[in-house]
């Protein structure tokens, strides 16, 4: 059909059109790959090409540093992955396109959890599209390995070290770990909920309040996370979070600590969860959910307008497409209005558990994942941690207070 110049004209005013859309984010594991796949689908049924920019590491570190480099250089991508406060943040520089068109039009006020809402709404409105939401004490046990050992599902850390020790004996890997700081401290994250509960873990860290820093419970808290450094290899570089997990699937380590990512790639992996490689809350955790949430944000640059960036929000908050976006990635999606049938029953838990503990205050945001300080300080108490974690020299006193002097200084 023969097009008007005026009807050209009014087509490119109401749809403009978009070569590609360049998105900068972290998913670069085997089931982080998959839940892009769907992604990518979702944008080419719409005719836009999805043009990735994927930076290994993950808990995004060195994605954000990539990130900031570029809005430096003036070269932002179009579509950014991101977590909580920094999304305020960004927008705060004057550089997110406002999502908040597309807030209104899905009813996102009234379909996404209130928490959802918080990290993603400013006062003017929503800056940001949530995705997923991810818990992160979970607990991955390796069923055969566990029968094998004649052990039952540890409840509480005293028998989590008498499996791992026994495990150890046998040539079994007791615990598979990332070598990676933000790893290291996810696992102390759920060491200090189980040192000193949910509260006391909000405020050692995340108000990085320094009488609850300087405490007993965050001393106990580092002797155990040294007991488990002593009985695993802490020397193995190379070894990232989804390695780790191949060695769970693999038959070659009993248990790993870790977000529910690690549910994305076994799923990706054929491995029957939770049959083969089941999911329990991290030991003396069960009611609390430490989670961390997904999100994206729109860059503002002349080749990609607000209203590109509207209607790229717009096909990524379908609700079909959150969906299966979230069954595939492992997580929980981030509305209160998704129908979980055809998810797997480890996510059914995580978001059973997730409405329970928020009923009773205990869900918590991960600090380790750019949940709750700003990253600066995040990234320096990760990598105190995990110096603690590799080198025994160090001692709980000296790490106490290079955490308070942290908390103080950022
Ligand atoms: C992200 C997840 C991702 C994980 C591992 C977390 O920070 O929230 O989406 O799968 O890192 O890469």
């Amino acid at each position: 059909m023969k097009k008007t110049i005026l009807g050209l004209m009014l087509a490119s005013l109401s749809a403009p059109t978009l070569a590609d859309v360049e998105f900068l984010h972290w998913w670069t594991s085997q089931g982080e790959i998959k839940s892009l796949d769907v992604l990518e689908k979702q944008l080419l049924k719409h005719d836009i090409p999805l043009q990735h920019s994927p930076i290994l590491g993950g808990g995004g570190d060195t994605a954000m540093t990539v990130l900031q480099a570029r809005a430096l250089a003036g070269n932002t991508p179009d579509v950014a992955q991101i977590e909580g406060p920094s999304i305020k943040a960004w927008d705060a520089v004057g550089i997110v396109h406002s999502v908040n068109e597309t807030g209104i039009k899905h009813n996102w006020d009234n379909n996404l959890y209130p928490l959802s809402v918080a990290i993603n709404k400013t006062d003017t409105g929503y800056v940001a599209l949530p995705i997923t939401l991810h818990r992160l004490n979970w607990m991955w046990v390796n069923h055969q390995l566990l029968a094998q050992l004649e052990l039952d599902v540890p409840k509480t850390w005293p028998e989590m070290f008498t499996a791992m020790e026994k495990a150890k004996q046998a040539n079994i890997i007791p615990l598979a770990i990332g070598e990676e700081a933000w790893q290291v401290a996810t696992l102390f994250e759920s060491l200090v909920i189980a040192a000193g509960g949910v509260d006391f873990y909000y405020k050692s860290l995340v108000e990085l309040k320094s009488n609850h820093i300087d405490s007993d419970q965050m001393r106990f808290a580092l002797k155990q996370l040294r007991k488990i450094s002593n009985l695993i290899d802490t020397q193995q570089p190379n070894q990232n979070w989804d390695t780790a997990t191949k060695a769970l699937a693999s038959n070659q380590a009993l248990f790993q600590l870790g977000g529910d990512w690690i549910l994305g790639d076994l799923m990706a992996s054929d491995i029957n969860v939770p049959q083969q490689i089941g999911c329990y809350p991290a030991p003396q955790s069960h009611n609390a959910f430490l989670y961390n949430m997904d999100s994206f944000i729109f860059m503002a640059a002349p080749d990609f307008t607000q209203q590109q960036a509207n209607q790229v929000a717009d096909i990524l908050a379908d609700k079909a497409f959150q969906a299966e976006f979230n069954r595939v990635k492992g997580s929980i999606p981030v509305r209160t209005d998704i129908d979980l049938s055809g998810f797997n029953p480890c996510q059914v838990k995580s978001h059973n558990d997730f409405e329970e503990a928020v009923k009773n205050q205990l869900a918590i945001p991960s600090m380790t994942d750019s949940m709750a300080v700003n990253p600066v300080a995040q990234q320096a108490i990760n990598s105190e941690i995990f110096r603690y974690y590799r080198n025994a020299e160090v001692t709980e006193e000296e790490m106490l207070r290079r955490i308070i002097s942290i908390a103080q200084s950022t």
